[in-house]
């Protein structure tokens, strides 16, 4: 757990909503958290897939597999698969019609699977349509059955996306790079930091954790939300001016298999 994260506002109600519709609005739009798409999803479809995912998707000739870890309603699953920017939210999300209706494609063939403690919002993603497996999970108390499944999902994974890592107790994060780092096929593993939350030496270890395991690609910071009422002390104390950070950053497996970015 990072050492800020406990500080933060309490968001279980709508992390265990029976959609999407309260985590947007409280927990996402109202506070700017949409803001966050903006870039990734532009820097998504001109880079990440023009350079690796389509690459990869059609050199190994197969679906590529997509984990989301912390997945909740799987925005990170529609912004690694669909380029979901802001205004995408706004359309499914945000408008009450059309929770269950994805309105854009996939960029290339892809197999999704999301993991969260949250059963509502995993059930959610699947009779969406956004996830095609899900497994409901305690990361900090996975029995050993999960643990295997997740330990061959992040192997087998060719997209691992996740945030809200200040969740997890010391080890799990370790544990999660080096089941990814195993896998043999050519993967891309985005994180996302949100300053301060997921902690400031603690997100220092983990990028050098992460360094050890993987190669760096890049990284791309950009403005997150704003603070919640209770959460504006802490704002202060961490000198977080009006809106936080999120920073995401884009590591490759290193394996032996076709790579061809220039
Ligand atoms: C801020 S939300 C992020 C969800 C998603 N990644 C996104 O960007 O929209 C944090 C998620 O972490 C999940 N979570 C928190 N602690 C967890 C734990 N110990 N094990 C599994 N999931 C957890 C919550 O249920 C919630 O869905």
């Amino acid at each position: 757990m990072s050492d800020v994260s406990f500080k933060k506002q309490d968001f279980k109600d709508i992390y265990n909503y029976k959609d999407s519709s309260l985590y947007y609005q409280l927990g996402v739009h109202n506070l700017g958290g949409d803001d966050r798409f903006e870039a990734p999803s532009f820097y998504l479809e001109s880079v990440l897939s023009e350079q690796l995912l389509k690459v990869w998707q059609r050199e190994m000739n197969k679906p590529l597999h997509m984990v989301d870890v912390l997945s909740g309603y799987g925005a990170d699953t529609l912004l690694y698969t669909r380029a979901f920017n802001k205004q995408d939210f706004a359309k499914m999300w945000g408008t009450p019609g059309n929770l269950y209706n994805i309105h854009k494609p996939p960029l290339f063939p892809v197999k999704t699977f999301g993991c969260d403690s949250s059963q509502n919002a995993l059930q959610y993603g699947k009779d969406a349509g956004i996830y095609d497996e899900n497994v409901t999970v305690d990361f900090n108390n996975m029995t050993p059955e999960v643990e295997m499944l997740l330990h061959e999902k992040c192997r087998e994974a060719n997209i691992f996306a996740t945030n809200s890592i200040g969740y997890l107790n010391d080890g799990v994060f370790e544990k999660l790079v080096e089941w990814f780092a195993e896998g043999t096929e050519p993967g891309l593993f985005a994180i996302g930091f949100v300053y301060p939350f997921d902690g400031v030496e603690g997100g220092r270890a983990q990028k050098c954790y992460l360094l050890g395991k993987l190669d760096f690609f890049n990284s791309l910071p950009v403005v997150y939300r704003s603070p919640t009422k209770d959460e504006e002390q802490l704002f202060e104390e961490y000198h977080v001016c009006g809106r936080m950070v999120y920073e995401t950053w884009y590591l490759t497996r290193r394996c032996e298999q076709i790579i061809s970015y220039n």
